[in-house]
């Protein structure tokens, strides 16, 4: 296993470039399973968790292979139906092969996704999308068991008790456009991802209206054909960088970096004190010299600040002058890096599913252990910025989301490298 070390202390600056969002990757390599034809998908990211999701299509009989960020897939006469237990296991997004899988075999045999260490992460609200479309489900022996004589639309509330589900949207939203009729989901997510996904859907002929919205209308058509399609760039990443930036009160050009996707977290951050613009196609990040503002933040579904930033965001406040609260609401149990953050000299308690920082002036190196993938980047960005050594453990966590992070922030300046653990 790798480990990752970082000795502290340089100002990053510089340009970096974004890699695709792999949260819209794996539910658009998911919708290759609704065609017969050959797709191009663009701009995907070289991380584990597309490689989790390749190995899925090979074994539903869909040839995919990657060319550097490019990856094609020709179904084969061998369809599947049944998505292994040894795969979905080490990946809960597997689920979103559930719809499309339905949508054009009518028939999914998808292993129970198990939980994380986030938080448990249930699917009622898959199956309810699947339901509503007539689909028959039964879960058995750890699996979803899905069929459907035929698909027909229909009207469903994706709204759960965290608001909607991105997932849960995706799957819905892929096999209604192979039902007969109007599907109209309603408090659908609207996540950049679950756009993206539906615009490569229309890509490939399907009829969808309401993306960029909470109500999402779907009129099914008889077959999706081929398509070429390149992703959104990463979101989260992006925001990664720019807490890495304020972190190290360095300055940024992020050239393919889009403010209408991090408006949440553009305005904690200015709140906090650090300049972020919109300029020549990117953004661009000045962080002051001086002390930064506590910042209270809560996440929420999308436009809402993402949970997925919620990690580095409470990294950046534990050198903060001053008292934050950073309130989980979408996976109240996302607190695993509080325990490594103080093993680094951070002042971080645990109320409920609120993490209270107080800032302290300076952060020191120690060897921790990543625990998720987000916790991983915030272990990385504290890295940055505490006094001399960290080493950080388990760096697998952090491979399964970030497009070669370390030679991105070696070539921003930082002091960071990989070592055998
Ligand atoms: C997606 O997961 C992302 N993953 C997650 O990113 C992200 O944190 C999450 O959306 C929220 O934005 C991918 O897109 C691959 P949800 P998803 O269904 O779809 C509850 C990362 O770090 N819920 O939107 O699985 C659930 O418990 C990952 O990149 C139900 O109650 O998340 C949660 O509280 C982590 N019933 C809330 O909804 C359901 O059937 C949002 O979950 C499904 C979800």
């Amino acid at each position: 296993m790798d480990k990752l070390v970082i000795e502290g202390g340089p100002r990053l600056s510089g340009e970096v470039t974004v890699s695709g969002a792999k949260n819209a990757s794996l539910p658009i390599l998911a919708a290759t399973l609704l065609t017969d034809e050959r797709m191009e998908i663009r701009n995907v990211p070289d991380v584990a968790d597309v490689r989790t999701m390749l190995k899925i299509l090979q074994a539903l009989g869909v040839e995919a292979v990657k060319d550097g960020d490019r990856v094609t897939t020709r179904p084969t006469p061998k369809r599947q139906w049944l998505a292994p237990y040894k795969l979905v296991s080490t990946m809960r997004a597997s689920i979103c092969v559930l719809g499309p899988l339905l949508g054009r075999l009518r028939k999914a045999q998808v292993s129970m996704p198990g939980g994380c260490i986030i938080g448990p992460r249930p699917i009622d609200l898959h199956i309810k999308g699947i339901e509503a479309l007539g689909a028959r489900v039964k879960i058995e022996h750890g699996y979803v068991h899905a069929t459907a004589g035929s698909l027909r639309g229909s009207t469903v509330y994706l709204g759960g008790p965290c608001g909607s589900s991105v997932l849960a949207t995706a799957n819905t939203m892929m096999a209604a456009t192979l039902a007969q009729g109007r599907t109209v989901i309603e408090n659908a997510a609207c996540e950049p991802e679950v756009v993206d996904l539906a615009d490569c859907l229309v890509a490939m002929g399907a009829k969808i209206h309401g993306q960029r919205t909470h109500v999402i209308e779907i009129e099914g058509v008889k077959a999706l054909h081929g398509a070429r399609y390149t992703i959104i760039p990463d979101r989260v990443e992006a925001g990664t960088y720019l807490l890495a930036a304020a972190m190290t009160r360095g300055h940024l050009f992020i050239k393919n970096g889009r403010a209408e996707h991090l408006g949440a977290v553009i305005d904690k951050l200015r709140e906090a004190g650090v300049q972020v613009t919109s300029a020549n196609g990117g953004l661009k990040v000045d962080a002051p010299r001086g002390a930064l503002r506590p910042v209270n933040v809560t996440t929420l579904p999308y436009p809402g600040f993402p949970t997925d930033l919620q990690a580095q965001m409470m990294a950046l406040m534990t050198i903060t002058d001053g008292l934050s609260v950073i309130t989980e609401k979408i996976y109240p149990e996302r607190f695993m890096h509080i325990s490594e953050l103080n093993r680094m000299g951070a002042y971080v308690f645990l109320e409920g599913a609120s993490g209270i920082v107080r800032g302290v002036r300076a952060l020191s190196g120690a060897p921790v252990m990543a625990s998720d993938l987000r916790a991983s980047a915030a272990l990385v960005l504290a890295g940055l910025v505490a006094e001399q050594r960290t080493d950080i453990a388990r760096v697998y966590h952090l491979d399964r989301g970030y497009d070669g992070m370390e030679r991105k922030l070696e070539q921003l300046g930082a002091r960071i490298w990989r070592e055998k653990a």
